[in-house]
């Protein structure tokens, strides 16, 4: 929770660098140390036991409930997420997303869940969820009238957007389809991974609860795995309790490594956008390439969505190839040199990927026109851009046609 009561308008850069900072938990140090506890001790019985009720953000208790470190991160992560009252943290994206999901789900709901949700967001509906007695619909985020007569039809009782959507990066208007969820009185919940609280203000755009996977901007540096969920102060509530039922904590040390991180992604974000950028604009002419899946580039399916409502970007994207033969994107992968072959993104380091995304819709044509066509997913990292394109250049040279 938010301690700060200084209101002065500060920019980004200002808040990411002394966000969270309390000279009460770290004392003369720049940096909050490592709280590394599970015991908490007392004063005296008494004091235990006025603990035991009251539970509040940065009460010490015991090491579920996490220490300073921890706190600060949290508070960090609240500081710089426009509209937020708090922030829980989970052991990583995938705990956040079911964090949020069970803290705002009961038997008998439904969800809709927007059809180009992370592949194991998506699970969750149809497995976890399911199993519970908890319905479900995707819904194209492309097609607000469609959406509108869903909502209207199943009456959920939450919303969950991605923007822009897992592999395929269609941006949609989260402003106008959260709106159309709230009249219906359903909570709306975003996964703002891409963006950050710095590149899309999810709160302030009409969702109650925004989440993202620390393991990728934040963290930064591909070493650790954490999520986090941000709310006002009725969903964090909510997020928090269930949280503590369901015993989540992130160790003091990857708290730590995740208020390093942040420290830096504003301008780690800056780069990675801008080297982005010049990559997608030179895939975008190569003579192999069908389209580049990119908001950020002028002309790119949901670039005018992105720049109407986003405040930055960040180097994930995706290309479709030309070629009719299902392995090129693997051929592509395996010729690239500097790019490794991985999961997750976001890390200073560039990373390919190989992508299927027809294999996790349910509603949505492929409006990126993937088909059968071999796509690829790229997370542009802090080397030089000339050295990706030349990179790119020469494994894309090896292709057949
Ligand atoms: C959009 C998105 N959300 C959530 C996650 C899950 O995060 P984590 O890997 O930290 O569990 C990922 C991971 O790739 C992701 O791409």
């Amino acid at each position: 929770m938010s301690t700060s009561d200084d209101k002065r308008p500060q920019g980004a850069g200002t808040r990411v660098t002394h966000a969270g900072r309390r000279p009460e938990w770290s004392g003369r140090v720049v940096n909050t140390p490592v709280w590394r506890a599970s015991t908490h001790l007392y004063e005296s019985e008494a004091e235990r036991k006025a603990a035991i009720g009251a539970n509040h953000d940065g009460q010490f208790f015991y090491g579920r409930r996490g220490a300073p470190t921890q706190w600060a991160l949290a508070d960090a992560l609240t500081e710089i997420e426009p509209g937020a009252f708090g922030t829980v943290l989970y052991p990583s994206g995938v705990a956040a997303i079911a964090g949020c999901l069970l803290a705002v789900l009961r038997p008998d709901d439904h969800l809709l869940m927007s059809d180009n949700a992370y592949d194991p967001t998506r699970s969750m509906a149809t497995g976890l969820l399911k199993r519970m007695g908890i319905t479900h619909s995707f819904f194209d985020p492309l097609d607000m009238a469609g959406f509108e007569a869903l909502v209207a039809d199943t009456k959920p009782r939450a919303v969950w957007f991605e923007s822009p959507g897992s592999l395929t990066m269609e941006v949609c208007d989260v402003p106008a389809l959260a709106a159309i969820a709230r009249d219906a009185k359903a909570v709306t919940l975003m996964d703002n991974t891409w963006a950050s609280g710095l590149g899309f203000a999810a709160l302030e755009n009409g969702c109650d609860i925004v989440m993202q996977s620390l393991s990728k901007h934040v963290g930064g540096h591909s070493d650790l795995m954490m999520g986090s969920a941000s709310a006002s102060e009725r969903w964090y509530n909510a997020l928090r309790l269930t949280s503590q039922q369901l015993g989540q904590i992130v160790s003091p040390d990857d708290a730590a490594l995740a208020a390093r991180g942040l420290r830096t992604m504003k301008v780690r974000l800056e780069q990675s956008t801008q080297s982005a950028l010049k990559i997608a604009q030179w895939l975008s002419g190569h003579e192999k390439i069908e389209h580049v899946l990119c908001p950020l580039l002028p002309g790119a399916p949901g670039h005018d969505l992105w720049k109407r409502d986003f405040t930055g970007g960040c180097g994930l994207f995706s290309f479709v190839l030309k070629s009719d033969d299902p392995e090129a994107s693997g051929k592509v992968a395996d010729a690239l040199d500097i790019f490794g072959i991985g999961y997750s993104w976001g890390g200073f380091e560039s990373l390919v990927l190989p992508i299927y995304p027809d294999n996790d819709r349910s509603v949505m044509k492929p409006p990126t026109n993937c088909g059968a066509k071999s796509a690829v997913r790229l997370s542009i990292g802090l080397e030089d851009p000339e050295n990706l394109i030349a990179d790119l250049e020469q494994a894309l040279g090896q292709l057949d046609n």
